[in-house]
């Protein structure tokens, strides 16, 4: 048993591909609560600062200008076990991977554009989640 919170993004290819509503219902069906949303769009500087743990990556460049180019969902979410059971719920991190029913499977393109992000820990879950969230935007 983990943490009960994890942050997610609903990246620009699956917001410009009109999936928002379908996405946040396979959320809510999958028993998570929604403590905290914003509509919004990530400057350079924030997504280079989001994924500074990437930035040596080949992809780093391609990750920031397609994390920029158009809005995203952020959100916190609650339930037992969030950070594995999140991760379960929107499949591998490579769309041709990730197994049926799950959201990249049925939302993404390819490994770039994976439609979501998902926290890969705890620690992390509540790292990003403050990156995108004050304590008073979270219910
Ligand atoms: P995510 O796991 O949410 O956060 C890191 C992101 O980097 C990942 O989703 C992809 O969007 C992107 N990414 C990871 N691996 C690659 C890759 N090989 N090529 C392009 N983008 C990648």
């Amino acid at each position: 048993m983990t943490g009960r919170r994890t942050f997610t993004m609903i990246k620009p290819d699956a917001v410009e591909n009109g999936h928002i509503g379908a996405i946040l219902e396979k959320i809510s069906s999958a028993g998570f609560k929604i403590i905290a949303m914003k509509y919004t769009q990530l400057s350079r500087r924030d997504a280079q600062e989001f994924y500074a743990i990437h930035r040596d990556r080949p992809f780093f460049g391609e990750l920031i200008q397609f994390m920029t180019r158009g809005p995203i969902v952020s959100a916190i979410l609650e339930k037992d076990n969030a950070v594995d059971d999140f991760r379960a719920l929107i499949g591998a991190t490579n769309p041709a991977e990730a197994a049926e029913g799950t959201i990249r499977k049925l939302f993404a393109k390819d490994i770039g554009e994976n439609a979501v992000h998902g926290s890969d820990s705890d620690e992390n879950a509540l790292i990003e989640g403050s990156f995108h969230f004050s304590g008073r935007e979270i219910y």
